[in-house]
């Protein structure tokens, strides 16, 4: 099993990205680590533990919050698409017990690190913040990090906040171009390029139905599918952060080009936008694996097959 930590900041997908993690099986989860961003870190903690006490894990999995905000920009909080709690109403009357683990999340990174040297991979799923924190206090956390996986950025597409930025590089730029930088031995960026693609449906979700998580994916996707249809016409939703853990337990269901990306932080326009150097005109060294072809029809057998599983 591969040794992950998810850094998060749940958010409707974010928390199918856990259930996804925790379900499938396949992964060692040392722990989840929290950020500010779809809503604040205390809300991100709270529903990370709602979580995972849903799905009978919130004795093996420690919780460890992170940064309560961006690196030197204010919060940008999305209770537009998440709702007010951040999982679309649908835990709300949840008597939650399990509380966070003492510890702040770039520390844990850092000390996972150095206990799995070379086996710790890092999936994240908001905003670079505690990852940043962590390079600046450990720049040798790079070498001894296995991977990143992060779901962030758009390199053909366009954005989701703005007409360019999606929403985790948007929040934080600085601490993404920080990692973007940082030399890890391995960066793959899951970006909206592939995320758009991979929509959940009503179909999807009829797959689900008897199942123990079937009604609590209806319930906290029936706001977010409206607001995906409201813009876009399609009746479904991205399971952005999902795909990002997808990538981690199968890099099969993704294709990936190997390139030079950078993030824009001195723009009023393009704040967060993620330039991929697809034809090398700055003669730089590749820094990033990008995601540009993503199998869906893997992906949502993994995810159903994970959900559907008890
Ligand atoms: C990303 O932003 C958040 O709203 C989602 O949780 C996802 O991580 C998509 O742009
Ligand atoms: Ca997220």
């Amino acid at each position: 099993q591969k040794k992950v930590i998810l850094d998060v900041d749940t958010g409707i997908d974010d928390a199918l990205g856990i259930v996804l993690a925790v379900r499938s099986r396949q992964l060692d989860i040392l722990g989840i680590t929290t950020v500010s961003g779809n809503v604040s870190l205390a809300k991100a903690t709270e529903n990370t533990c709602k979580i995972l006490e849903l799905l009978d894990a919130a004795e093996r999995i420690p919780v460890i919050r992170g940064a309560d905000r961006p690196l030197f920009r204010p919060a940008v909080f999305e209770h537009r698409v998440h709702g007010e709690d951040g999982l679309g109403g649908a835990l709300s009357a949840m008597q939650l017990e399990k509380t966070a683990a003492d510890g702040f999340a770039p520390d844990f990174m850092i000390a996972s690190a150095v206990r799995f040297p070379g086996e710790v991979t890092l999936v994240m799923t908001g905003p670079l913040t505690n990852l940043a924190h962590a390079v600046r206090k450990d720049p040798g956390l790079v070498h001894r990090v296995k991977e990143v996986i992060f779901m962030g950025g758009a390199v053909q597409s366009f954005g989701n906040v703005t007409p360019t930025a999606e929403y985790n590089m948007y929040v934080d730029p600085e601490a993404a171009k920080i990692v973007m930088h940082a030399g890890f031995r391995s960066l793959t960026l899951v970006g909206l390029d592939v995320t758009r693609r991979a929509l959940l449906t009503e179909e999807h979700i009829g797959q689900l139905a008897g199942s123990p998580l079937g009604d609590y994916v209806r319930q906290s996707t029936a706001d977010y599918m409206k607001r995906y249809y409201e813009r876009y016409g399609v009746r479904a939703c991205a399971m952005h952060d999902p795909l990002a853990v997808g990538v981690a337990i199968n890099r099969d269901l993704v294709t990936t080009g190997y390139y030079y990306v950078d993030v824009e932080t001195r723009s009023d326009l393009c704040d967060g936008q993620t330039v991929c150097d697809f034809q090398n005109r700055l003669h730089k060294q590749p820094n990033v694996h990008v995601c540009l072809e993503v199998d869906t029809g893997a992906f949502f057998r993994l995810f159903i097959r994970a959900l559907r599983s008890i």
